[in-house]
Order: structure tokens, then C-alpha cells, then sequence
């Protein structure tokens, strides 16, 4: 018997423009997903799920030199399709969890590669930001190729997390950003430039803790994720409601199209009027980042 578990996380600034070569900012979230494995007769799974978790959990199994089959037993305490890392998560956690089975312990750089082979078939073309969140924790701005930095947050982060079901996967709404960066290459580029600039203002504004300008630079990536097509209306509802709450910055986090956003509150204070309007019509849940 092996186990493993991984944290989840939210990418606060730069999704979707990271997988096509820009920088993004986010940071690891302490909800958890936990996996325990044992020998069966066939590879299966605790919980519903598409063949493609079975199939991803196969590349790993085998990447860690487990080629016989097991039982997977999950614990997660985030939906999946949501935003929140699930793919990259469970890649974690089942990694880690065959090292353990192995007698081994990866170090969360190693367990960060081992999932990003999970994330591949889960996603096709990942930025292999979420799977460095979830393997190493705390907060890191990412490149694609270049090893994650760790960011400085001046002040702790209060944020609300609200979340809709979602009926697309990441790698058809990742697909629909490149065909537009395919067939629209001059808007995508001055997009990718002003995400670019963004992103560097995010990162000295959360070593500065400059909330009201962080909450800003929430909505201006709020804008570029809509004009890549990625929001969705259930998404824009959930943030004119978390602004109605007071939120000082509100934007989609993950691939989107449903899913969750992140709303920023001024201070932990305003955490609860912010909830109460989301929590009206969509589940919602707090974290503290920092
Ligand atoms: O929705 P999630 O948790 O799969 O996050 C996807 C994040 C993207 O930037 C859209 C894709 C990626 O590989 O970085």
C-alpha cells in the first residue's frame, strides 16, 4: 500500500497566456487531494470518473516503475473541472503515493515532474504551472521551461473562492486560445504583451501588499481572459456579485468557461458581506495566500 497527497491551488494572474510562453503568478491552496493505492486485479478508481484519470494514473504508475495493476483511493476536498488544480493535484498525490509504494520519497521537485506526465494526458499541452503550485506549495511566478520562483507576499492575501460547475475541460478552452492566437496573431501578441506587463505590476504589487492596485490588476485580467473567450456567463455573475459584496478585484481562475473565480477583499473583515452576496446562488469558501 503506498499514499500520497498533494495541495491544490489558484493561479492568480496569467492563465491560459502562460501556456502560449507569458509569466504567471499563483499560489498553492491548502484543500487537499489524498490517494492511497493497493494492489488489484484491475486498474480502478474510488470515485466516477472518465477513463482519461485511468489513463493519466497508468502513465504514472509506469513512470514510477509500477506496472502491475491497483486500486485508487481518492480523498479530495476540491470538485474536479473547477479550476482548482484537480488534474494536477491527483497527478501529485498518486505520484507521490507510488514513490511510496516504492519505498521511495520524491522531493516536490521530482513529484512536480512526475505529475506534469499525469497532466499531459489530462490536459495535452500543459503549462506545467499547476502541477510546480501543487508538488511545491507557497507562492511562485512561472515561466514555461524556467524553474518556478518563488514570490514575495507582503501582506496575506484574503480571497473568496466561488465556484459553478463547469461542462468544458481545460484542454478544449486551452485549444480555443490557441486557435484564436492562430488565427488572430497581431490581437493575441498585443494581448500577451499588456498580460506580460501585468503580471510584473502583480508581482511588486504583492511584495509591496498593495491591495487596491492587486485588485485592479485582477479586473485587467479579468478583461484579457474575456476577450480570449474563456469567461462564461455564470462566471461574470459570480463576479458582479463578490464586487456587490465588496470585493475589490474579482477574476476567473484556471482554464474557465465555469469553474471558480477569485475575489479579493480588502481586509479579512470584509470576507463575510462578500460571501453572503456569492453564497446566495454559488458555493463558495475562503483562503488566506501569504
Ligand atoms: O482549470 P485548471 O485547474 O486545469 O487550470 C488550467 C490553467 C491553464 O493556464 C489554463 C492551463 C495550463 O496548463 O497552465
Amino acid at each position: 500500500m503506498g499514499q500520497g497527497k498533494s495541495l491544490s491551488k489558484a493561479i492568480l494572474f496569467g492563465e491560459h497566456f502562460v501556456v502560449q510562453g507569458s509569466y504567471a503568478i499563483g499560489a498553492a491552496l491548502s484543500r487537499e487531494i489524498r490517494i492511497r493505492i493497493s494492489k488489484s486485479d484491475k486498474l480502478s478508481i474510488n470515485i466516477q470518473s472518465a477513463q482519461i484519470v485511468l489513463e493519466a494514473s497508468r502513465k504514472i504508475l509506469d513512470s514510477l516503475g509500477l506496472k502491475g495493476n491497483y486500486f485508487i483511493e481518492v480523498d479530495a476536498e476540491i470538485p474536479s473541472s473547477a479550476g482548482l488544480g484537480w488534474s494536477a493535484a491527483y497527478s501529485v498525490a498518486l505520484a507521490r503515493a507510488a514513490a511510496d509504494e516504492q519505498g521511495i520519497s520524491l522531493t516536490p521537485e521530482q513529484a512536480s515532474q512526475y505529475a506534469y506526465e499525469g497532466e499531459k494526458v489530462f490536459h495535452g499541452n500543459p503549462s506545467g504551472f499547476d502541477n510546480a503550485l501543487c508538488a511545491l506549495g507557497g507562492a511562485l511566478m512561472f515561466r514555461r521551461g524556467e524553474k518556478p520562483i518563488s514570490v514575495k507576499i507582503g501582506t496575506p492575501l484574503h480571497i473568496i473562492v466561488a465556484y459553478v460547475p463547469r461542462t468544458k475541460v481545460t484542454k478544449d478552452l486551452v485549444a480555443g486560445v490557441s486557435k484564436i492566437k492562430g488565427e488572430r496573431p497581431e490581437f493575441f501578441n498585443s494581448l500577451m504583451k499588456k498580460e506580460e506587463a501585468l503580471v510584473m505590476k502583480a508581482k511588486d504589487a504583492l511584495a509591496k501588499g498593495d491591495i487596491p492596485a492587486l485588485g485592479k490588476l485582477m479586473d485587467e485580467n479579468q478583461e484579457y481572459l474575456r476577450q480570449v473567450g474563456v469567461s462564461s456567463p455564470a462566471l461574470e455573475e459570480m463576479i458582479s456579485l463578490a464586487k456587490r459584496g465588496g470585493a475589490i478585484g474579482a477574476k476567473l481562475t484556471g482554464a474557465g468557461g465555469g469553474g471558480c473565480i477569485i475575489a479579493l477583499a480588502k481586509s479579512k473583515n470584509d470576507t463575510k458581506s462578500i460571501m453572503g452576496t456569492i453564497s446566495t446562488k454559488y458555493a463558495v469558501f475562503e483562503a488566506q495566500i501569504g
